[in-house]
């Protein structure tokens, strides 16, 4: 969470950093601020957004040709100017620091230096950093060889990007367990937590490892490695000529990126897919060189992963038991981490992320490797993210960069590769014959036309979201597979339009919630014509009993007619093993409109923050 972007070039950086934050807003936006040198450091801050920001710099008139800026996602203090970095340190010169992650000893160490004489001006974990390195400033008087002092005893995640007063010719950045690149440009050098925010200047992108510390002048920097010597041993990082199009990172023709993001399924999934649509057969190669041999091994999955992810796991569970014959355990990454659960060398571990970013997954990954779990396997949006560098396999969901804080490409991406997956261990395991194989992957040529048309009711689904953003409450019903589709609705419509909205096995409905139902509550079900509609009609029959507000999709032979109450959108005809994945396109419009109508932050919801890199 909180995203950084620092500048060193010949020219005044404040336009590269505003855009720069602009383009980081996704990673948390409770406040931003930056620094840059000018007869001194000169320091802008507010609790508002980037937007804010700027005004504030064009009243002042802030220039520089150094400077480091943030946007933050409060973790140790509330949002408010003083807790918005960059955060100082120093009296005759300045330190200046900004940072992304937690440092879990701030504690132990903003004490010994309050007893050192040090003052706190902030209630952030952020704000021990510069004062630290402030601290080992008056025994070592070069930035670089204090800053990876100060380094070696922070404990926590972080990336962090440090000016000083008197040396504004350099800016000094570090990372460990957050991610970091350095942007190197013609005319200047740049750092970002992200490629997105580098593009505007350069093209040419070097990732930083863990324990690495770089110096960016205007015409250079240099890379050290502090994991084995805390002073850091020299080394070479490969620059990389990025290949994300503005298009990608652009909103274009679209009112929010939710909304682009939606609508790019479609491509994002024949992207995902591209290997496999041309091909007669699927290879286990796709998950990695490895993985023919570590996928002969695998008798059982387990799946670690957060929010929507975590839903895309429950989704893969159904098609792994059924089509790969493969038990499947699905875990929230969160909750793992902290019991006492049973390894099993046999078990494929899988970690499923967007961002690959995300603090739980990535711990919950490494504590089933402590535990003795052998392989794991990595599905994920982000190239570079640690979770892609922590596994022995991995699949790229190609879906391109997601910015909306509500993930819509992302989740259908991750669900077609679980699919292939599923495909291809079910292959592996002789559980599918070459005829079967030929026909799934028919049906997956078939899926991006299917999102498309799928994608086409978006106007009925105007209209319900118009009595939809009224109420305070919703239900929503699935049942097998589709049942974590109704979860995944629920998050949707509750994360951005801020409606309380819960998901029950249409079965459950009788164990309790049942009494819930009344005319104020709308109920979502959702009623593909698979084996269990038969089920959930008698389910929906009890809800329509009790007056309750029926709002259903279902598919065009599901056979389910309108009458007082029971409103019905339909789908395509039923389609098999994609099913859940097509059903996931109207509850994403339908949380997209009742955010409009309710005139909620569609892409920016409260107290969120894209990717989730703290505890
Ligand atoms: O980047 P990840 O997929 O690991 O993120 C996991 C969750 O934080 C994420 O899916 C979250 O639930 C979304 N905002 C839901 O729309």
């Amino acid at each position: 969470m909180c995203g950084i972007i620092g500048a060193i070039a010949n020219t005044n950086v404040v336009p590269v950093l505003l855009e720069g934050l602009l383009r980081l807003e996704y990673r948390g936006y409770d406040s931003a601020g930056l620094v840059v040198t000018n007869k001194g450091l000169e320091r802008v801050r507010t609790t508002g957004r980037v937007t804010e920001l700027s005004k504030l710099v064009v009243q002042q008139k802030t220039q520089g040709f150094a400077g480091i800026a943030h946007t933050r996602w409060a973790t140790h203090g509330v949002p408010s100017e003083r807790n918005a970095h960059p955060h100082f340190s120093g009296q005759d010169s300045k330190i200046a620091v900004v940072h992304n992650g937690i440092i879990e000893n701030h504690e132990a160490i903003r004490s010994n230096l309050k007893d050192k004489g040090f003052e706190f001006l902030s209630d952030t974990d952020t704000e021990v950093i510069a004062h630290l390195i402030a601290f080992n400033l008056q025994q070592e008087t070069d930035l670089f060889k204090a800053v990876c002092l100060s380094l070696a005893e922070l404990q926590g995640a972080y990336a962090i990007a440090v000016m000083e007063e008197d040396h504004p010719e350099r800016i000094i950045v570090a990372r460990n367990g957050a991610p970091l690149l350095i942007g190197v440009g013609k005319d200047g050098n740049y750092v970002a937590s992200d490629t997105s925010a580098l593009l505007q200047a350069t093209r040419s992108i070097i990732y930083l490892e863990e324990g690495d510390v770089a110096e960016l002048s205007n015409d250079g920097y240099r890379i050290v490695n502090c994991l084995h010597n805390r002073l850091g041993d020299p080394v070479q990082r490969a620059v990389h000529e990025s290949t994300l199009s503005n298009e990608a990172i652009e909103l274009g023709p679209y009112a929010h990126y939710m909304q682009k993001e939606i609508f790019e399924q479609p491509s994002a999934v024949a992207n995902t897919l591209e290997m496999v649509l041309n091909a007669q057969s699927i290879s286990p190669n796709l998950f990695g060189s490895e993985a023919e041999k570590i996928f002969s091994k695998t008798s059982k999955i387990l799946i670690l992963a957060c929010g929507t992810s975590y839903h895309a796991g429950l989704v893969a569970r159904y098609w792994l038991e059924t089509v790969a014959g493969m038990s499947c355990n699905v875990e929230i990454a969160s909750e793992y981490r902290y019991r006492d659960p049973i390894a099993d060398p046999n078990t494929l571990v899988i970690g499923i992320s967007q961002s690959g970013e995300t603090a739980d997954t990535l711990a919950a990954l490494n504590y089933a490797k402590k535990l003795g779990h052998q392989y794991s396997l990595a599905i994920c949006n982000v190239p570079e993210s640690a979770l892609i560098r922590q596994t022995d396999l991995r699949f790229l969901t190609r879906a391109g960069p997601e910015i909306g804080v509500a993930s819509t490409k992302a989740f259908t991406t991750q669900l077609a590769s679980l699919l292939l997956l599923t495909v291809t261990l079910a292959k592996m395991h002789k559980k599918l014959s070459a005829d079967d194989e030929k026909k799934v992957i028919a049906a997956l040529r078939h899926l991006p036309v299917a999102l498309q048309h799928a994608l086409q009711v978006e106007p009925q689904v105007k209209i319900w979201a118009k009595s939809f953003a009224q109420k305070r409450h919703a239900l929503f019903l699935g049942r097998g597979v589709h049942y974590p589709i109704a979860m995944e609705g629920a998050l949707k419509l509750k994360e951005i339009s801020y409606i309380h909205a819960e998901a029950y096995a249409a079965g459950e409905l009788k164990h309790g919630p049942l009494a819930l139902v009344d005319s104020e509550m709308p109920i979502v079900a959702i009623a593909p014509n698979d084996q269990l509609l038969g089920k959930l009609k008698s389910n929906l029959q009890e809800v329509h009993a009790r007056g309750g507000e029926l709002y259903v999709f279902a598919d065009a032979d599901s056979q389910i007619a309108e009458s007082e109450g029971l409103h019905v959108i339909r789908l395509a005809e039923h389609a098999g093993l994609l099913s859940p994945i097509l059903h996931t396109i109207p509850l994403q419009l339908l949380a997209y409109h009742v955010s409009l109508v309710k005139g909620t932050d569609v892409d920016k919801p409260r107290n969120l923050a894209k990717a989730v890199t703290v505890e």
